[in-house]
């Protein structure tokens, strides 16, 4: 499709259900406690918990931040369209079941490049009213938001869930530019939750974790790079931030006080809630 950058060869190839290679999505699963994922997933789970003993605190803790993104959308300021790019594999809350809570007539499109992520959502997800999961590949912009948009009522503001996947794209395929091709064929209104690794990058014990973690998930995954502070804030270039902004998730309108002391694996995560402006400027 004109305007799609071509592929990088071997970027964002999905592993699939091969059994000998440790997955993106079979990791998340594991690392949530799902029994969607092979030994080998397992196994290199194990070895990043041994640099980083509380890493299932960063999944667990993403999920919650997108369950209190989701209340807020649906239940306060009326969205009704959700299409979560980089969805995975099916979790223990789903984002239409937190959108349903709020309005039975949500619409939600979940989109992932890797095959086994889609039957596991085609089987499991799709038999509820209004959901939708779709095998794409988020990077291409321009070929994938018609097919999901045929899923959902065109011209009507929607929002864009990209958690903890930008950090999956290289940079290469400019993950800043990506946000902004949907932005701008996207309505006026409609909301993008992101979430992403954080480089802190100075000289802590977070910046030296951040390092070691992104040589592992590269070298075992393909991908998972930590971004700078600045780097995450371009992906909101042109949107309007809800408040409290780009924050580590622990931050993002929090239901309570922390019961304990944040942990360096949690500040390893920023996310924010951006929303593209009713009047353009650009
Ligand atoms: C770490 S999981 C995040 C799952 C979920 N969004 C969350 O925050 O809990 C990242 C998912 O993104 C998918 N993914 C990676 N690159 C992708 C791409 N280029 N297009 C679509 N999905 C992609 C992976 O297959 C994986 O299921």
């Amino acid at each position: 499709m004109p305007g799609d950058l071509p592929p990088v060869p071997g970027a964002c190839a999905p592993v699939g259900p091969d059994p000998t290679r440790p997955s993106i999505a079979r990791v998340h699963d594991y690392s949530l406690g799902g029994k969607d994922n092979y030994e080998v997933d397992r196994r290199f789970f194990h070895d990043i918990l041994q640099v980083a003993p509380r890493m299932r605190e960063v999944s667990s803790m993403t999920r919650l931040w997108l369950d209190r993104v989701v209340r807020h959308l649906v239940g306060d300021v009326g969205i009704d369209q959700i299409v979560d790019l980089g969805a995975g594999l099916p979790a223990v809350t789903n984002i239409h079941e937190i959108a349903h809570q709020y309005n039975r007539e949500a619409r939600v499109v979940y989109v992932d490049n890797d095959p086994l992520c889609c039957t596991h959502g085609r089987a499991l997800l799709e038999r509820h009213a209004g959901v939708r999961y779709v095998q794409g590949d988020l990077t291409r912009p321009r070929s994938l938001l018609p097919e999901i948009t045929g899923h959902l009522e065109p011209g009507h503001p929607m929002t864009v869930i990209l958690s903890g996947v930008l950090h999956h794209v290289p940079d290469e395929l400019g993950p800043a530019g990506i946000v902004r091709a949907y932005a701008e064929m996207l309505p006026p209104g409609s909301y993008f939750a992101i979430s992403h690794y954080l480089d802190p990058t100075d000289d802590s014990a977070a910046h030296r974790l951040a390092r070691e973690l992104e040589h592992r998930f590269v070298d075992g995954l393909g991908s998972g790079w930590f971004r700078t502070r600045e780097q995450i804030a371009a992906y909101f270039d042109g949107l309007e931030l809800v408040g409290p902004g780009l924050v580590e998730l622990g931050d993002w309108w929090p239901y309570g006080p922390a019961l304990r002391p944040r942990s360096v694996e949690q500040r390893l995560m920023l996310g924010a809630l951006g929303r593209i402006p009713i009047l353009r400027t650009r």
